[in-house]
């Protein structure tokens, strides 16, 4: 009987909604450098460029074109309906688990709608552009604010809570991810080697499908509302 489970999205959740994955053939890694626009030196020499990349990805995102879609549905519904814990931890920076309802949520590698005041540490919310001439209103500072978004080069949020996490649950459950970027890519590990059992739910196997106990191969959008629907009724 599994009573508690940690389940690992990543851009895969989110394609079928429109928005673009990072390692397929027109993904966003194939249109920019990550190290010119996702990584703390890029940012330190053209900021400006940062800023349009995310303020692009922020538009976007607000557009009326793009909803959550049938898996962040399923997963908000297994949050609500399951009688023991669940937590989501997602590296996604888009707002579409919290639009379908999921309350018990992780965004490991920062928030679109969230910007960062390199003066004060303040973190507040943003729907608009973000440039150079920024203000922060905590500190009246220019020029100091950043997405809140984590860097390659840079440590993950709430990491303590998560290994927690995966080190109590006893299901795992990666979800479009394709498992090239750590720490994430290592939760499979961390998990099974505490004897939980993991399955993988995927368009197409990830770089560390192997060490899954089980894989299912399709759109997140049919085997995710599948698969809740089967741990609900277990
Ligand atoms: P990737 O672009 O690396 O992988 C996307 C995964 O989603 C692949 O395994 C696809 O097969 C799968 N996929 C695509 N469409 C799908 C669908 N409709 N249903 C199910 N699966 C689908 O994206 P991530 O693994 O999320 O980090 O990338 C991890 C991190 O790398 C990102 O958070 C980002 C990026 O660099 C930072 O920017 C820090």
């Amino acid at each position: 009987m599994v009573s508690k489970v940690v389940i690992l999205t990543g851009a895969g959740v989110s394609a079928e909604s429109g928005i673009q994955t990072f390692r397929a053939a027109d993904g966003l890694w194939h249109n920019h450098r990550i190290e010119e626009v996702a990584s703390p030196e890029g940012f330190t020499k053209d900021p400006a460029l940062v800023h349009q990349f995310y303020n692009d990805r922020r538009r976007q995102l607000l557009s009326a074109d793009i909803n959550e879609n049938a898996a962040h549905v399923a997963l908000a519904k297994l949050e609500q309906h399951f009688a023991g814990e669940v937590l989501l931890v997602t590296q996604n920076i888009d707002d579409l688990h919290e639009r379908a309802g999921s309350t018990q949520l992780v965004h490991m590698h920062g928030e679109l709608l969230k910007k960062r005041c390199l003066g004060c540490e303040q973190i507040t919310a943003v729907t608009d552009d973000l440039s150079v001439e920024s203000v922060c209103e905590y500190c009246n500072s220019t020029a100091q604010l950043r997405p809140h978004i984590v860097w390659f080069g840079e440590m993950p949020l709430q990491m303590p809570r998560i290994e927690k996490a995966l080190l109590q649950c006893d299901l795992f459950v990666s979800i479009g991810t394709s498992g090239n970027v750590y720490p994430a890519a290592g939760y499979v590990q961390l998990a099974a080697g505490n004897g939980a059992e993991t399955l993988e739910l995927n368009l197409e196997a990830s770089a560390t499908n192997s060490l899954f106990d089980q894989c299912r191969l399709g759109l997140a959008s049919k085997l995710v509302p599948e698969w809740v629907e089967e741990l609900l009724s277990q």
